[in-house]
């Protein structure tokens, strides 16, 4: 094991709720998620739980400097992990559901939100509270991607008057993942 698959597995079996996963995710997910990023569209990248990084080194990876990256990320020895191996990143140790307050007086624009939150086990006020935000930012054509186990939305879409599709699924990982893919529905 890794020394970040150390920690991240440690903080896991004090809290498995919290952390949502016993591994960080594989490279494998991590580059084809960072694929369904386009960084033709302009301003930064928001990643939420970023955790020790994995999917942040697929965004890097993919062409995407970590000046670039703006990653959350609520738990702090997580947070120590990712400015020592990201130095030139924003690290926000925040809980996810203040992220409108983050972006409110910092972002004009965001080009894609990259999501690995545990975000089916949110209240739907608090996915509602991470989720409304980040869309107003990406405007037309902006995607708030999210990784999930499950095989059906994890994000509540009626409950938040948006739209949603599962666009890919990598079925050679340690629990098969989905991505999901949300925006405001057109015309709203
Ligand atoms: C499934 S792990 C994913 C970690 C990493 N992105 C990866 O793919 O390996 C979920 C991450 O979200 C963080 N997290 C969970 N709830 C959060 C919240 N409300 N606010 C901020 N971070 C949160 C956890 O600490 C954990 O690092």
């Amino acid at each position: 094991m890794t020394a970040h698959a150390t920690i991240f597995f440690g903080l896991w079996l004090q809290n498995p709720l919290r952390i949502a996963a016993a591994n960080p995710s594989s490279a494998r997910l991590a580059d084809t998620l960072a694929r369904c990023v386009d960084l033709g569209r302009p301003g930064p990248v928001l990643e939420l739980g970023a955790g020790t990084g994995s999917l942040t080194s697929g965004l890097v990876r993919a062409g995407c400097p970590p000046e670039r990256i703006l990653a959350l990320e609520r738990e702090p020895r997580l947070v120590t992990v990712l400015r020592r191996e990201f130095p030139g990143m924003t690290v926000i140790e925040a809980d996810a559901t203040r992220i409108g307050e983050y972006l409110a007086s910092r972002v004009e624009r965001l080009c894609t939100v990259v999501s690995s939150l545990p975000i089916k086990w949110f209240p739907v006020e608090a996915q509602r509270a991470v989720v409304k935000p980040c869309l107003e930012l990406l405007g037309p054509g902006g995607q708030f991607l999210q990784l999930t186990n499950a095989f059906s939305s994890p994000v509540s879409i009626e409950a938040l008057g948006i739209a949603g599709r599962e666009i890919r699924r990598v079925w050679l990982n340690l629990l098969p993942a989905q991505i999901w893919s949300y925006s405001e529905r057109s015309g709203a």
